[in-house]
């Protein structure tokens, strides 16, 4: 993404060019969905969407922050942290300048812009890009840096603290530290990281967006939470070695079925099956077998529409229509669910008979359902720096 649009959009608004851009990535998860905050494993890249933080010091003691997609500004106070009622979005930025404050790196007042190409609440983790390109904006705004997991370990804590969306880590350590060109490979436990490169040949990875607006501080995802912090206090009590859902494995589900009911059965053997299918997932990647890594989306997906029973009907419809199309390798939800985007693995030659085939899928909003294609790209990153 260009640096040109942030550049140009804050001068007229605010009267001079900002000190800092910061871009940062948005990302879809290919496979290892609502295993993060059970210690699970994901596999996410960034995406070549971005959100793009454009910031200049100021002497007031409050920033004030312009958002393109709410084409609003919100002022938000240095002494109180007081959130714009009237601007709900603001608690993102809020909440990470509360958490830098935490850290003790002391917010400047500032002049903040807001754009870029990542539809907020669609799924490809807009939230999780705001919070690290307005801490990384700030932080270069007072001169000081962090480690990449303490950033991304703070914009998790703002996003869950200040705007009460009880969301694991997969989100923010990937846009922190993702490289172009590669999967990550996260185990939410140890918090470790691999790169996995990522050469599908002739295939490449779409996105659509079902148009259902999803909120991780929706109801849906706070009750799976739940869900799964019941069940691993239960089999914590038929097993002590278990510490967290990560523990159970497959080969366990069986011997600890009677100790749950159906339900929390279902969630745990969702959880359990995942985490074996993002270790097959990587192996298929890494030896280029793109049939298979297709096929583990799709069953992850079955598993994430029947067992964790977090998607939708509009989600099933689009995955159901690009499967059904000759030369897409698989197809899931992607991210918190209950809405948001599909994913997609297509031959180059399908893609225009897949964009067809999701064309055809009706929206409720009536609008044209759009198709696009996405390439592993880089963490987030300050473009420029004039400070
Ligand atoms: C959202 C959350 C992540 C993760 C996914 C589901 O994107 O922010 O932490 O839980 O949902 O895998």
């Amino acid at each position: 993404m260009a640096t040109a649009p942030a550049l140009s959009d804050f001068e007229p608004r605010f009267g001079h060019p900002p000190d800092v851009v910061v871009q940062a990535p948005g990302r879809i998860n290919l496979i290892g969905d609502h295993t993060d905050y059970s210690g699970g494993l994901v596999l996410p890249m960034a995406i070549d969407r971005a959100v793009l933080v454009a910031a200049r010091a100021t002497s007031a003691r409050c920033l004030d922050v312009y958002s393109v997609p709410f084409d609003q500004t919100a002022r938000i106070s240095l002494e109180t942290m007081e959130v714009d009622r009237a601007a709900p979005w603001s608690c993102y930025v809020a909440g990470v300048l509360a958490m830098l404050r935490r850290q003790h790196v002391e917010p400047r007042g500032a002049e903040f812009w807001i754009g870029g190409d990542v539809p907020p609440g669609a799924g490809l983790a807009s939230s999780a890009a705001l919070e690290v390109g307005v801490a990384l904006a700030m932080l270069s705004l007072a001169s000081k840096k962090l480690p990449r997991v303490a950033l991304a370990t703070l914009c998790r804590q703002a996003e869950q603290e200040c705007a009460g969306a009880p969301c694991g880590i997969m989100d923010q350590l990937c846009c922190v530290s993702a490289r172009a060109d590669h999967a990550m490979l996260i185990d939410c436990r140890s918090m470790m990281t691999q790169q996995v490169p990522l050469d599908l040949g002739e295939a490449a990875l779409v996105v659509v967006d079902s148009g259902v607006r999803h909120s991780i501080a929706g109801a849906g995802y706070a009750r799976r939470r739940r869900e799964c912090a019941v069940a691993l206090a239960t089999l914590a009590q038929v097993d002590p070695r278990i510490t967290s859902l990560r523990d159970v494995g497959e080969g366990r589900l069986s011997k600890l079925r009677p100790s749950l009911d159906e339900t929390l059965f279902r969630r745990v053997r969702h959880v359990a099956t995942e985490n074996a299918r993002v270790v097959e997932a990587a192996g298929a990647i890494s030896s280029g077998d793109v049939e298979r890594f297709g096929r583990l989306m799709t069953s992850s997906h079955v598993s994430l529409r029947d067992d964790f029973q977090a998607s939708c009907v509009e989600v099933d419809d689009l995955v159901a229509s690009l499967s059904a199309v000759k030369g897409v390798h698989g197809a899931r939800m992607t991210g918190g669910g209950f809405g948001g985007c599909v994913i997609a693995l297509v031959d180059r030659a399908a893609l225009e008979r897949a964009s067809a085939a999701v064309r055809g899928v009706p929206n409720s909003r009536g609008d044209a359902r759009e198709m696009f294609v996405v390439r592993p790209s880089d963490a987030a990153r300050v473009l420029s720096n004039d400070g």
